[in-house]
């Protein structure tokens, strides 16, 4: 059962509406801009005057004074040119909360029909490290994940290997050239196989026969060629088998590690769609879809180039297919850096064109660059791309610098400490990218991120342990019904209440940074909280059990909002 605030207070507002024959639709309340004069404030008069052609003041008038014969509210009131300000009364304030307290979900809401969401957040390439571009779209896809399965939604990802294109042909013609044949293939492992794709790239820039052949592989492998796919399948499962490792790290769950080459067959279907609507233009030796260009000039999407193989564009649009065909996908959304835009818009519309996702919404979250203290795109110390791996490496070993060292004497054992640090620098990298706006890039602050003070991950999983030894402090108390005394508490309440509200905007959103706002005013507020009303030394037993009742929420809200971030929330946090 959903147990809302606002939503109980809507509801009252609509019983009054109803009776003052007022249409209900006005009848919302939102949290106050004057947070000195109320806790919320309904703006409806000043509509609905438009509408009864009355005086704003004299309609809000009439509603206060129906409102003001409900108990649950504290104080009332009509002003400017019509609003309501509402205030609460402590007890109803308490009884919500206690609601929440006895809910797994917090009385949070859940949508009654659910959608489908199919999930794009992967997209590495076969054969090249993982570097920080593919952090982005790892870490908001599984936070957005997260955040639609709390909901309600159902949710599917899917990590869409890039494991068909060029670069696979660049590998294998590079292994040819250096052994001669492929049958050492698959003795290489990934370090080597990344070495003969750097030494491909290089040597496809300064020779065009070099980069003929390449593209002749990959089309003879696409067309079926015997050993090209049995070399491709070995470079594909080792290229999995390492970036599994990475997702792992970071905590990144995959329903389906399907492949832009899982799509090829599909593509085949794209163009004979194309073909049968009249769409499909053969220009210049390729396949291409032309599209509107009444508002601004955007190069048609090509759909098979002259030597035969299907586009980046082509899998896409084949993958839309399949996602809406095979997964009954209602919405997809795709987490990809900002500076993919023209080809989403392109192939959004393209597929609008042929048909293949009627009803279905396309999104695409496009996110900006992270960047170095200069501004650029964050590099290594050298100057070199900063791979992901270099960078948990540099994480862990900045939070590693504020714990103590191992100490079987005092019980922290290497592999515990070894784990606390991973679950501390993953964090910390996460809410940093998580704090942020999707759309904007943000500068890794590699000097302060991993701080325990400050907006960061650290602050607030330090928040949680130190709930945590609150409560093993407080032991003899038992958590009772909640009593709100002072106003650090009534700060509690109405924040805490706000939780609904928050999921619910990060969703339709689809921006986690609401939820890292949220909970990093909530651990603020928890801290001044702690500091005013102590526990052990309350005026009264009941006061003290309701403190603790609130310590103890605010921690299990923390612990969930953390989750749906893709952060761990350990016990026990140790500084050195
Ligand atoms: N592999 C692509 C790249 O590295 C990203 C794929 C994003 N997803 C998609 N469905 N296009 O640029």
């Amino acid at each position: 059962m959903s147990y809302v605030l606002e939503e109980i207070i809507n509801q009252k507002l609509k019983t009054v509406f109803l009776a003052l024959n007022l249409d209900d639709k006005y009848a919302v309340i939102k949290i106050s801009d004057r947070p000195d004069l109320s806790d919320f404030q309904c703006n409806a008069a000043l509509a609905l005057a438009k509408i009864e052609k009355k005086n704003p003041r004299q309609i809000a008038e009439c509603i206060a004074q129906q409102l003001r014969k409900d108990n649950d509210f504290d104080k009332i009131s009509v002003d400017g040119p019509g609003f309501l300000n509402i205030t609460l009364k402590n007890e109803f304030l308490a009884s919500v909360l206690d609601k929440m307290a006895e809910d797994q979900r917090f009385g949070c809401a859940k949508f009654a029909k659910p959608k489908t969401i199919v999930l794009d957040y992967g997209g590495p390439n076969v054969a090249k490290e993982m570097h920080v571009g593919h952090l982005r779209s790892a870490v908001i896809g599984e936070s957005m994940r997260r955040i639609e399965d709390f909901v309600g939604n159902k949710t599917i990802s899917d990590v869409h290997f890039g494991d068909w294109g060029t670069p696979i042909g660049m590998i294998l013609a590079e292994v040819i050239a250096q052994d001669g044949d492929l049958s050492k293939i698959k003795t290489y492992n990934i370090a080597e196989i990344t070495r003969f794709y750097k030494q491909a790239n290089i040597r496809c820039k300064e020779d065009e026969t070099a980069k003929e052949t390449a593209r002749q592989i990959t089309a003879k492998l696409q067309e079926g060629d015997e050993i090209y796919r049995m070399a491709w399948k070995h470079i594909r499962q080792i290229s999995v088998d390492a970036v599994k490792e990475n997702y792992k790290e970071l905590g990144v769950h995959f329903d389906l590690w399907l492949g832009e080459s899982d799509a090829h067959n599909t593509c085949f279907e794209i163009k004979k769609i194309a073909q049968d609507k009249g769409l499909l233009e053969y220009d210049d030796g390729a396949y291409i879809i032309r599209l509107d260009e009444e508002n601004k000039p955007k190069p048609p999407v090509i759909i098979e180039k002259s030597d035969g193989g299907f586009t980046y564009q082509a899998t896409d649009l084949a993958t839309i297919k399949m996602r809406v065909d095979d997964l009954k996908a209602d919405e997809i959304i795709y987490f990809v850096d900002k500076r993919q835009s023209l080809h989403f818009e392109q192939v959004f519309e393209a597929a609008e064109k042929l048909g293949i996702a009627p009803n279905v919404k396309l999104k695409h979250i496009g996110f900006g660059t992270v960047n170095g203290a200069d501004g650029k795109p964050f590099k290594t110390r050298d100057g070199g791309v900063m791979n992901l791996n270099d960078m948990i490496k540099m994480s862990k070993a900045k939070v590693a610098e504020s714990m103590p060292k191992a100490d079987e004497s005092k019980g922290i054992t290497q592999d515990y400490l070894d784990n606390l640090i991973s679950q501390v620098a993953v964090g910390a990298i996460k809410f940093q990218d998580l704090k942020n706006n999707i759309a904007s890039g943000y500068v890794f602050e590699v000097d302060d991120f991993a701080d325990f003070d400050g907006k960061t991950g650290p602050y607030i999983q330090y928040a949680v342990a130190r709930i945590n030894s609150i409560m093993n402090k407080n032991q003899e108390i038992t958590p009772g019904n909640i009593i709100i005394t002072n106003s650090e508490e009534r700060n509690m309440a109405l924040k805490l209440t706000q939780l609904n509200n928050i999921v619910f905007r990060a969703e339709a959103e689809c921006e986690p940074s609401i939820v890292s706002d949220y909970v990093y005013n909530l651990a603020q507020l928890f801290s001044c909280f702690y500091n005013t009303s102590p526990i052990k030394n309350a005026q009264s037993p009941d006061i003290a059990a309701s403190r603790l009742s609130i310590a103890l929420l605010t921690r299990n809200v923390l612990i969930k909002m953390l989750n749906l971030l893709g952060i761990e929330a350990p016990n026990v946090m140790l500084k050195a």
